[in-house]
């Protein structure tokens, strides 16, 4: 087929998962010869659209909770596919994707793109910070070298005519150790008995003396959960605990406290591999990622 366009769309309050498409569509447009064009979904639903087989998508999202992130969904529901060939990518924070690739994946597919690659690529954690590290710089050099040249092998089989359907729930999973598996699950159960006794709700607080007022995080949060004239506070109705407005806060005055972070620093600092379908050349299992 020919691509007159890569279309790079994504949901992505922390950028891991903008970085990892706009790479994904560089290799894609550069084998193609052709412009990318960027649609953010990150701060705004995404208008009606539709696409047709000159356009090759490349759609990225979050994964959270092992689910794509419901709200990238929503966002991106207004796309037609109309044929396009999309690559489905979601980014995590190095512990699991359970099913959100498949979950994107299945979504494009009901709008009408097929889906001709899937891929799960790791991402510095939302709640990564420098006191509990979780897959910290990545996406790195290496996963978007990963990334672009993924891209490169899509471009090339879609010119060639020889893309074909993939089914995300074949992706393989990067394992993990016994003792980070256990000592997540007694985590993750304890916690779901003390939010039944004694509901906590987490959200993203600031500090008035920190902040300088810059409004950063208000043009950064995806839901509007930060008033305009009083960027010190939060609603925390509406916050959904991306990280978006801690990580661009230039003062440091914005965190999320949640006692997931020392535990996801603990059990799942083992960089994990990218995966990918179609598997880039010679990479039928899993490789280690190399830092
Ligand atoms: C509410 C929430 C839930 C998350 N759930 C998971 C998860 O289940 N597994 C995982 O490995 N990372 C999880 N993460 C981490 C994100 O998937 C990861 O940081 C991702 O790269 C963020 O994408 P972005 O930079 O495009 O915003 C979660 C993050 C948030 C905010």
């Amino acid at each position: 087929m020919k691509i007159n366009k890569v279309a790079c769309i994504f949901f992505s309050p922390t950028h891991g998962s903008e970085r990892v498409a706009r790479a994904v569509a560089e290799g894609l447009a550069r084998r193609a010869a052709c412009a990318v064009e960027t649609l953010d979904a990150t701060c705004a639903p995404l208008p009606a659209r539709s696409f047709g087989a000159g356009v090759a998508a490349v759609v990225a999202v979050p994964v959270y909770g092992d689910a794509a992130a419901p709200i990238a969904l929503e966002r991106l529901a207004a796309l037609r596919g109309e044929g396009a060939p999309a690559l489905a990518v979601v980014t995590y924070g190095n512990r699991s994707f359970g099913h959100a690739a498949h979950d994107l994946a299945r979504a494009l597919a009901a709008q009408g793109f097929d889906v001709v690659g899937a891929g799960a690529f790791v991402g510095e954690h939302s709640y990564s910070s420098p006191a509990t590290p979780i897959a910290p710089g990545r996406p790195d050099a290496a996963d978007l070298a990963q990334a672009r040249s993924w891209g490169d092998a899509a471009a090339r089989r879609l010119l060639e005519g020889r893309a074909a359907a993939v089914d995300a729930t074949r992706l393989p999973h990067p394992a993990d150790a016994p003792e980070a598996l256990q000592g997540f699950a007694a985590f993750v159960g304890d916690y779901a008995r003390r939010q039944k006794e004694h509901p906590v709700r987490i959200a993203a607080t600031a500090d008035a003396n920190r902040c300088t007022g810059c409004g950063a995080c208000v043009a950064a949060c995806p839901v509007g959960a930060i008033p305009a004239g009083a960027p010190a506070t939060t609603l925390a109705e509406r916050c959904i605990k991306c990280a978006a407005c801690v990580k661009v806060c230039p003062a440091g005055a914005r965190r999320i406290d949640t006692p997931f972070a020392p535990v996801l620093a603990r059990f799942f600092n083992r960089p994990k591999p990218n995966v990918m379908l179609p598997a880039p050349a010679g990479a039928a299992c899993p490789e280690p990622h190399k830092e």
